[in-house]
């Protein structure tokens, strides 16, 4: 069973090829600046990478299973994804999972995710044996609603296994699961409950600091148009502690009992995260970025957003 108290999380959606970076970011990072990103984490007691097979195009895990070995992977913490793109299909987590543990070049991942919310009972089924053969030491779920939550909870719950976690799209602009009560079931069930995207790809940065164009930046700029107010008390809380507008978007998660996933690509954005988690905000300070981004009537990506790629019972998507 995996205890893992996780402080923060490294995203390794961006890593890949040029084109992928440069569509998605606006620039491409070299991988001997990855390696050097994971050498920082590696010094700074970051430890817990977060993976899936279609990250990078499909470059992420294998870069992640290289540099790993290089580095010295002993005590790093795989998390790792089944991403059903349809119905469930006998062994089809199995095959995929395999594949994985090729990449990462090991026996087990440490915690698997349930991507989406897809056929639960009969893909929950695969992964419970998957543990059961030690292949897998803890499971999550990820884009999950409350009650589908509560579905995987009671699968898990008879199988006498704990649900480790739940993943799901989270920051100071998107709190809707912290709304609707998820949060709290997981505080009340001890599950532990990893943001993806608290920095929302990029926009709760620094609007200062200028980057480079990607078709995705130029959708987010209509959105950081409404962002003023928020920007100008993120800079304010930054400067009070000392830190980056980013580490403020990264400490507001971490005060919160959540656990941020960063895209972290470069050391210094490592840096930064691990700086950012022992960052202790007031409840001022959270009152004000949570009133300001709430006024923004700014959001990106929906807590709903991956749902047309779960079909429905019948057979179409949903
Ligand atoms: N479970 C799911 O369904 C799901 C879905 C999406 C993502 N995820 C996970 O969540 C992770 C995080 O999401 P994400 O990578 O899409 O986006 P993100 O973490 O919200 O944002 C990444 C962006 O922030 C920038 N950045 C990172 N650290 C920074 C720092 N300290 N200072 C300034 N800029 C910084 C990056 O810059 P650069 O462009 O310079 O690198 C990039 O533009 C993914 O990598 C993945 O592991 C999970």
């Amino acid at each position: 069973m995996a205890d893992i108290k996780a402080k923060a999380v490294i995203g390794t959606n961006s890593w890949g090829g040029k084109a992928y970076g440069k569509a998605l970011r606006g620039n491409y990072v070299e991988d001997s600046v990855i390696k050097e990103a994971m050498c920082e984490a590696k010094d700074r007691g970051l430890l817990i990478y977060d993976l899936a097979r279609d990250y990078g195009l499909g470059k992420a895990q294998k870069m992640f299973g290289e540099f790993a070995e290089e580095i010295g992977s002993d005590n790093m913490i795989i998390s790792a994804k089944y991403t059903p793109m349809g119905h469930y299909k006998k062994s089809c987590v199995r095959r995929s999972l395999e594949k994985d543990l090729a990449d990462f070049k090991r026996s087990y991942v440490d915690i698997y995710w349930l991507h989406l919310p897809t056929d639960i009972e009969q893909h929950l089924a695969e992964i419970i044996e998957l543990y059961n053969d030690g292949k897998i030491r803890g499971i999550g779920v990820s884009n999950f609603d409350l009650e589908e939550c509560r579905l995987a909870k009671q699968i898990l719950d008879k199988a006498g296994i704990p649900l480790y976690g739940v993943q799901n799209h989270y920051s100071l602009i998107s709190r809707e699961w912290e709304k609707n009560g998820l949060l709290d079931w997981c505080r009340e069930n001890g599950i532990s409950f990893w943001a993806w995207a608290v920095l929302e790809e990029g926009m709760l940065t620094d609007p200062r600091i200028k980057t480079k164009f990607s078709p995705m930046k130029f959708f987010m700029n209509r959105q950081k148009r409404k962002m003023h107010e928020l920007y100008r008390v993120m800079i304010a809380v930054a400067k009070r502690h000392d830190i980056t507008v980013p580490q403020v978007a990264e400490a507001y998660c971490a005060n919160k009992g959540i656990v941020p996933i960063c895209g972290c690509r470069k050391p210094k954005q490592v840096t930064e995260l691990a700086e950012a988690v022992n960052v202790k905000l007031s409840s001022g300070e959270i009152r004000r970025l949570e009133e300001a981004a709430d006024r923004s009537g700014a959001k990106v990506l929906g807590a709903d957003m991956f749902r047309i790629f779960v079909p429905k019972k019948g057979g179409q998507h949903g």
